[in-house]
């Protein structure tokens, strides 16, 4: 990928505000909570069900972390008023946690807290490596304390991977709630897998782990290889739709979960894959994005990794490959 990609980056960064404003509409849910309900109300009619992101991350004081905060706090209020069948997915950074780690685990059990008093579910998305193992920490930390409804993301691209499913799993038991995706960020050959094969059989190996190990599981991917894999993994395992939670009276059993598993995917990408699952009996979540600083974010996904402008262009000139 490497030349063209960052061309691509390059040129995407070079169009005016407006017509990436265009285009963002479609992966962006809007600049405010009333918006991401609007998506969500329509979405509904399809089957889907919802996690809601604040969009923003690394913050450089700790007082931003308080937009944070309050922003989450309107969309756990959205949830119950318009009874959306939705969760949250937080990005640990924009708590402060590379400011000051107490500092972040105070602002995050808060929010725990107050999702907990509707038993609504917090997604603690998965960042850089810098963050991989205090994100782990958080959630264990979270666990000790007596919050059920938190869980995290792991990136099948780390070599870690493996070994902190079964350490999440050892402690966890069925509490083990993951959600299991590539991982966006490109890390170094040094801790990662770099390239797609590699990716996607580590993805395959890690959606069983996670399965043989009894954890909750969101399969966050649009690969055509990972959900066939998920589909028949799960069918191999008694598992999938219309089957009940092999789990079923365990700690991990959760208002809001599916049976033991669900498909996860971002809002305007591969819409139909979406659809037929859910329409088949699978619970599918969307990841639905919203806020102010959806500029500024888009434009750190495409340094981050060019591979989703690629995807972009592609959605823009090729449309059959990636329907809303
Ligand atoms: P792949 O990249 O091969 O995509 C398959 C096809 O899907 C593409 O050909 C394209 O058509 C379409 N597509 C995929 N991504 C697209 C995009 N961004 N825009 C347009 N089209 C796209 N990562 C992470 O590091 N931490 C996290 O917390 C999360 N959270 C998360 C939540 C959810 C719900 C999803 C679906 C994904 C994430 N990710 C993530 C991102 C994930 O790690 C990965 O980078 C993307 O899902 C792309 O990988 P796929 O497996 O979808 O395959």
């Amino acid at each position: 990928m490497g030349l063209i990609g960052r061309i691509m980056v390059g040129l995407t960064k070079c169009l005016p505000r407006f017509f990436v404003a265009g285009v963002a509409k479609r992966y962006v849910a809007g600049r405010d909570v009333e918006s991401a309900v609007r998506v969500m109300k329509k979405l509904s009619k399809e089957g889907a069900c919802f996690t809601v992101d604040v969009l923003g991350e690394e913050i450089s004081t700790l007082a931003e972390a308080q937009f944070f905060i309050d922003e989450y706090d309107r969309v756990l209020a959205a949830i119950v008023e318009h009874d959306l069948d939705a969760n949250l997915s937080i990005k640990p950074t924009a708590f402060g946690l590379l400011i000051d780690e107490n500092q972040a685990y105070e602002n995050i059990e808060r929010l725990l807290s107050n999702a907990a008093e509707n038993d609504i579910f917090v997604r603690l998305d998965m960042e850089d490596h810098r963050v991989t193992q205090a994100t782990i920490d958080i959630v264990l930390r979270m666990h000790a304390k007596g919050f059920t409804n938190v869980g995290t993301v792991l990136q099948s691209r780390l070599f870690r991977t493996s070994a902190d499913i079964d350490s999440i799993c050892n402690q966890l038991g069925p509490g083990a709630d993951f959600r299991i995706c590539k991982g966006v960020y490109l890390e170094d050959e040094s801790i990662s897998h770099t390239d797609y094969q590699p990716i996607v059989d580590a993805l395959k190996k890690d959606i069983d782990h996670m399965l043989d190990r009894g954890a909750y599981i969101g399969i966050a991917s649009h690969d055509h290889p990972v959900i066939n894999h998920a589909l028949a993994t799960l069918t191999a395992r008694g598992m999938g739709s219309g089957k009940s939670d092999p789990r079923s009276g365990a700690a991990g059993v959760r208002k809001g979960k599916g049976a033991g598993y669900e498909f996860q995917m971002l809002l305007g990408v591969r819409g139909n894959v979406r659809r037929k699952l859910s329409r088949d009996g699978h619970r599918t979540r969307v990841y639905i994005p919203y806020g102010e600083r959806w500029y500024e974010y888009s434009m750190r996904r495409l340094d981050e990794n060019p591979d989703v402008a690629m995807h972009i262009v592609k959605s823009l000139f090729m449309p059959w490959t990636n329907r809303r």
